[in-house]
């Protein structure tokens, strides 16, 4: 997997908990990044639909939500990957841009990405193969970059990694069938059928995936667009249609609640950081429209409490949540008896 900011890593555990004591066969997931969730959700043996506006978010639910990795031939992708691994670099769009005139990755590997880029492009774009083999580029590429983890600049010196040779990794496809989208979560969730449960985990502050993924953007649309910036960054990110109104303090609110109302599923599950714009007033307010509420919150990796307090290991009472720490919330709605069953899962 990536490295993704906001990526619900450490709340996998809690989520999928969540996921089956909701008793949920269909799932949404309308923000999906790494696809994280998802996969949690499928792995489960739910129906996923995964949705986001970015197009490598796209490429990695075509490949782990949408695929049935066991109805397709393994042995075939495997093939193709060594065949990709054995080719020689080229010097080309992406080692000029992120290597050369910025330097996100080393020319070794960026002349690598090139050559596997085109021949992916040339040789798969009818395959099933071509997202599989493009979040394998991706996976390898992400292991040797020269980043913090963002690509809004790129490290002074090079980090260590980035002198590793990069290598296509196995994607490891999932077993089970499900759909993966692209599009404006305010849009598509009008078009959608409805679900069991739906995950919602917006953006959360005034940093744009569209920027701050902008290389991975670039590498799974393939259409090498000119760059600005010592970033070098798309041209087309600054252009107002890529802001989402999920990352203006002016526009959040209103926008999740209206995505909020229209939903159509059973039970919603959404993520949300006390550091961000909305209180948990508002969270409780916005949420309601969709019946019972309850939230959990959890203090970076460890789970401190829902609303009625703070409880330790023991499950004793130890206090109330403090105001200072980075909380990130848990929001379950909808059916009273079915948020309750969910919220004893976790205790
Ligand atoms: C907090 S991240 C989600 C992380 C994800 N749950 C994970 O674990 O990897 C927010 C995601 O929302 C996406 N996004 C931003 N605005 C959007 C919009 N209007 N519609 C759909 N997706 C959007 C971003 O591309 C980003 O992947």
């Amino acid at each position: 997997m990536i490295k993704y900011l906001g990526s619900k890593r450490t709340l996998i555990p809690v989520l999928s908990q969540l996921g089956q004591a909701s008793g949920a066969k269909t799932a949404l997931d309308l923000f999906t990044g790494t696809t994280r969730v998802a996969q949690a959700f499928k792995k489960q043996g739910m129906t996923v639909t995964a949705s986001d506006v970015a197009s490598y978010a796209e490429c990695f639910g075509k490949t782990w939500i949408e695929l049935d990795g066991e109805s397709v031939n393994q042995g075939e992708l495997a093939e193709a990957l060594a065949e990709l691994e054995s080719l020689p670099g080229i010097d080309g769009y992406f080692t000029q841009k992120f290597c050369v005139e910025a330097r996100y990755f080393q020319p070794k590997n960026g002349e690598r990405v090139d050559a596997i880029r085109e021949r992916i492009e040339a040789d798969y774009r009818d395959s099933w193969m071509y997202y599989p083999l493009l979040t394998s580029l991706i996976l390898g590429a992400d292991r040797v970059d020269s980043t913090t983890g963002i690509q809004m600049a790129f490290l002074k010196g090079w980090a260590s990694r980035s002198g590793n040779r990069l290598e296509l990794r196995d994607p490891e496809l999932l077993p089970g069938v499900g759909r993966s989208i692209r599009g404006d979560a305010l849009e598509i969730v009008k078009d959608l059928p409805a679900v069991d449960l739906a995950y919602l985990d917006p953006p959360y502050n005034q940093h744009r995936y569209f920027s701050n993924y902008h290389i991975w953007e670039s590498l799974v649309r393939w259409d090498k667009p000119d760059t600005y910036g010592i970033a070098n960054k798309r041209l087309d990110a600054r252009d107002a249609e890529m802001k989402s109104p999920f990352n203006s303090k002016k526009t959040m609110s209103k926008a999740l609640a209206q995505l909020v109302d229209d939903l159509k599923c059973d039970t919603m599950v959404l993520s949300y950081n006390n550091e961000s714009w909305l209180s948990r007033d508002d969270l409780m307010d916005i949420a309601s429209k969709r019946g019972h509420v309850e939230i959990l919150d959890f203090d970076f990796k460890r789970y401190v409490g829902s609303q009625i307090g703070v409880f330790n290991k023991a499950g004793e009472r130890v206090g109330n949540p403090g105001a200072k720490r980075n909380i990130e919330h848990i929001v379950i709605a909808g059916e009273k008896q079915t948020v309750k069953r969910m919220l004893a899962s976790i205790k």
